[in-house]
């Protein structure tokens, strides 16, 4: 999936500055406590309750029980200024462990399978270092923990609970740990990032029968098969070559016996792609290539179909924002990377489609210690050592995007208000 040429450098961590390399030992600890108690969908009760424990010993003022299980920390600068918020997930998978690790899940079938424990850690990590270098930045941060990443997806029903208001965000970032990239690569790049996802369910109904006796039947077999091969003409020969798009069939069920023609079979599948153009353009094909099949057999059919996120995309100064602070952070331009594209989807893509925003990727496999399992996989790990350079780069992001330590430091060429407003498409894509 990734096709950078260069050779990644080994991870660089002189970017990262000695406070925020201290935080290390404590982010390992909280990541290894949300590990051993995952928790799946709306139901991070334990992991909410350590989030708000923390958030109180720092005094920082925060919200509970936001979309049921979020959590919404507010920490404010030195002076008024713009608000950037910060969003981590929190929830696992319905999976069972197969890692032998002195941290490994203690709730059976339930993982930390894709990262978000650290996600979690990192913004703790966040947290609380900003808690006590307020009069470092302008403005204002909010932290939001979102539960169900996984679905059925915690960013909407927050989003309508007006995270997003009093303050209102001015923009917004996030990252995800990242097994496809090299340990400590941060994958960042302007414009789509990640899939739309949408499913569906058919029901094809055919007419079963004696297996020598096909004349009788109706096959729900051969139907299936030639709706599935069809199903592929979508994106062969509808879309245009140049976009991207994935039509998938994950379930296909039918029959009893090898000499019984089925009465009927039941598919699922899921398609992606990047175009918000494409809103309800998949559905619609794959119910006409689904009834003019069935209708060409005499088989009638059910379908479902539900569009859950819409692709993620990236707005062009937010990109370059944090692409320039990849680069402080890493200290070596092979280390960014818009090379990180993925058919995979996240429903940070709800936020970014209300305000300017940048979600990207902090490269987390490290194949020499056995860490380079895929996530969802039950034995994905990463190597936690990335864990404070997630802080670094949202505590980078805080200081450039809401100025005051940023400005100190280097003179102060960039306005936080430039920024926030800057049009999108103004800057430069990072490829
Ligand atoms: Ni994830």
């Amino acid at each position: 999936m990734i096709s950078a040429s260069v050779t990644p450098p080994a991870i660089d961590l002189s970017g990262v500055r000695l406070e925020i390399r201290a935080l290390q030992p404590q982010l390992v600890e909280w990541r290894r406590r949300l590990h051993q108690r995952p928790e799946l969908g709306f139901k991070e009760q334990l992991t909410a309750q350590l989030i708000s424990q923390q958030l109180t010993s720092w005094g920082i003022e925060h919200l509970p029980g936001v979309a049921e299980t979020g959590v919404v920390a507010t920490i404010p600068g030195s002076k008024p200024g713009p608000v950037l918020a910060i969003r981590a997930d929190m929830d696992a998978l319905p999976i069972q462990e197969l890692n032998d690790v002195p941290y490994r899940s203690q709730h059976d079938g339930v993982m930390h399978a894709c990262g978000h424990d650290g996600h979690t850690a990192i913004a703790l990590g966040v947290a609380k270092y900003l808690a006590s270098h307020q009069q470092d930045f302008a403005g204002t941060v909010k932290i939001l923990f979102q539960p169900a990443e996984e679905g059925p997806g915690g960013a909407k029903p927050m989003i309508a609970a007006g995270v997003l208001a009093n303050p209102e965000v001015d923009a917004i970032i996030g990252l995800h740990l990242w097994n496809n990239l090299p340990l400590g690569r941060i994958g960042v790049r302007s414009g789509p990032l990640m899939a739309a996802v949408e499913m569906f369910e058919a029901h094809i109904l055919g007419k079963g029968g004696h297996g020598a006796m096909p004349h009788q039947t109706i096959d729900a077999i051969v139907v299936s098969a030639q709706i599935v091969n069809a199903l592929q003409t979508i994106v062969a020969r509808n879309v245009d070559p140049i976009k991207s798009a994935v039509v998938t069939i994950g379930e296909l069920y039918a029959g009893t016996a090898k000499n019984i023609i089925a009465d009927t079979a039941r598919m699922k599948g899921t398609v992606r792609y990047f175009d918000p153009a494409f809103e309800g353009y998949f559905g619609q094909r794959v119910e006409q290539i689904i009834a003019g099949v069935c209708q060409s057999h005499g088989a009638s059919y059910e379908l479902n179909y539900w569009s859950f996120y819409p692709p993620l995309i990236n707005d062009a100064g937010m990109a370059e924002l944090v692409r320039s602070v990849a680069l402080d952070v890493v200290e070596t331009p092979a280390g960014v990377v818009p090379e990180c594209q993925t058919m995979g989807g996240e429903d940070m893509a709800f936020f970014l489609q209300q305000v300017p925003g940048c979600y990207f990727f902090l490269g987390s496999a490290n194949p020499d210690k056995g860490l380079a399992y895929p996530h969802h996989h039950p034995r994905f790990d990463f190597d936690e050592i990335v864990l404070h350079v997630g802080v670094e780069m949202f505590v980078r992001c805080v200081e450039k995007f809401c100025v005051g330590r940023a400005d100190r430091l280097s003179g102060g060429s960039l306005s936080a208000h430039s920024m926030a407003t800057m049009p999108k498409g103004n800057s430069k894509p990072s490829q």
